[in-house]
């Protein structure tokens, strides 16, 4: 078989999105747009992937850093024509076939690209397109056929007249193609049409022209063919997307209560027999181990969970680690850092940051335990802030085994608590505490009888 090369379009302005934002960075499940049909390509093992950049070039290369790929400059974006013209120099030394990918076209299956494909080589096309029946193909190229049904070319919307524009058979914007066919035919186009753009589907009718081969394929499922120009389009594909990652996850064993509430994004995973509740989206590259529950209303980023781990409704994770049956919220906020031990229990409104909680820790209560590491079997009473800020650094507290904090006590950093220490209620611990010993702040409780009687005499009005 011959070899592969890939062109992905990616300069267009994105206009219809009216962003700052180059459209192939906008986030579709929690990845840019170009990151899918970057894998699809992947998946047909190419021996070169090239992407036109144009619009925000730098900012695209850089989202895409560590991959292997030939990064091609449209300094000017005169339509998609020309720019697969400037990728002509990346494939000078190339015999096998290419295939031409849309960056605003992410829905795309590889299995689509390899019958693409394959469809070409068999037939020894000069050019094979991808076409689809859509409901409403308004937007897209109508395939324009003769009476017999061979292609004789593509019309842009804008360009298509009233009867055009009834044909429902679009064009995907896929293509695969001969180099040597596809790179002849693009120095004949032109650009007098309404938007004065050199259009790549016009390489069709200039290919039949010259008397080559011109074929099409009819992709199965439309739904991947769609393509993303303007927000309310991306929020439509959202929508589609994750209803197909959510049947995944359904068919791989997870329960989802809520399956129209629950978002999760491309590149999580999530272990078998786990139950996840209504509202709750899991992002990044948060991973859930087997039998876990998430009772609802979870905001879950870049977290690492273990089996049997128990969210309660209503937490925010961002950037930790939670191990195996340990036990979260309701109410409560793990900020990055922030490392749980096996079957520690965090409960509502606590929140930690940089924090290291040993095995069997808990901190039920009303707590801010931030920059500190807990040993195991500790616990936290209510109340209980770590003072880890004085406004220009912060301060490492350090709390043994079994150590028992009593509620409403503040621990001032930089400071140690020994293991098995006792802090008494309401203390404020400025100073390190060996190991088994007490702290206290000595107080005077005084009653002074019969107190309120008279200070409400003296607020008496009149
Ligand atoms: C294009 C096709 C249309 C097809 C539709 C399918 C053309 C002229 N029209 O229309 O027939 O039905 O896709 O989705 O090709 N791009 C560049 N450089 C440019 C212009 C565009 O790299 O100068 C890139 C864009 O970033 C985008 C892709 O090419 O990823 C398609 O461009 P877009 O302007 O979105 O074309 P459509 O109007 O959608
Ligand atoms: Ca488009």
């Amino acid at each position: 078989m011959s070899d592969l090369g890939v062109i992905i379009l990616a300069a267009g302005l994105g206009k219809r999105m009216k962003s700052r934002v180059p459209k192939v960075l906008h986030r579709l499940a929690g990845k840019p747009l170009l990151f899918y049909p970057l894998r699809a390509a992947r998946e047909l093992r190419p021996k070169r992937i090239a992407v036109v950049i144009g619009r925000g070039a730098d900012e695209v290369r850089r989202a895409f850093d560590d991959e292997n790929i030939t990064w091609v400059l449209q300094e000017e974006q005169l339509g998609t024509g020309h720019a697969v013209r400037c990728a002509k120099e990346s494939f000078r030394d190339f015999a096998g076939d290419l295939v031409i990918l849309s960056g605003d076209v992410p829905l795309i299956s590889p299995q689509t690209l390899s019958e693409l494909l394959r469809w070409h080589r068999d037939r020894r096309a000069a050019v094979t397109f991808l076409t689809a029946s859509l409901e409403r193909p308004a937007g897209y190229g109508r395939v324009l056929r003769s009476a017999a049904g061979a292609v004789t070319g593509v019309v842009e919307d804008r360009d298509a007249s009233e009867a055009d524009r009834r044909i429902q058979e679009i064009n995907a914007g896929i293509y695969a193609a001969s180099p040597r066919s596809l790179f002849a035919a693009l120095e004949e186009i032109g650009n007098r049409n309404e938007q004065g753009e050199y259009y790549l589907p016009d390489i069709v009718g200039v290919a039949l022209r010259r008397g080559e081969k011109i074929e099409t394929v009819r992709a199965a499922d439309a739904g991947e063919i769609l393509g993303v120009n303007t927000r309310e389009e991306l929020a439509a594909m959202e929508k589609t997307l994750q209803e197909k990652i959510n049947r995944q996850w359904m068919a791989a064993g997870v329960t989802l209560k809520d399956p129209a509430t629950t978002y999760i994004e491309e590149g999580v995973a999530i272990g078998k027999d786990t139950v996840i509740g209504p509202n709750t989206h899991l992002l990044g590259r948060t991973t859930l181990g087997e039998g876990c529950r998430i009772d609802g209303n979870a905001y879950v980023t870049d977290a690492r969970l273990g089996n049997e781990v128990h969210l309660k409704f209503s937490v925010v994770l961002a950037d930790c680690q939670v191990a195996d049956k340990a036990a979260v919220g309701p109410f409560a906020h793990l900020r990055p850092g922030t490392v749980l031990g096996r079957g520690v229990h965090i409960g509502s409104f606590v929140e930690t940051k940089q924090a290291i909680l040993g095995e069997g820790t808990k901190a039920n209560h009303l707590a801010y335990l931030g920059d500190v590491t807990i040993g195991g079997e500790s616990n936290i009473g209510a109340g209980t802030i770590t003072c880890n800020y004085d406004g220009f650094r912060k301060y490492q507290t350090k709390i043994g085994d079994r150590v028992q904090v009593g509620s409403d006590s503040t621990l001032v950093a930089p400071v140690t608590l020994g293991d098995d220490a006792y802090v008494a209620t309401a203390t404020t611990v400025r100073h390190d505490v060996p190991a088994g010993a007490l702290v206290y702040n000595e107080r005077t409780e005084k009653v002074k009888e019969g107190w309120t009687e008279q200070f409400r005499e003296r607020h008496k009005k009149g």
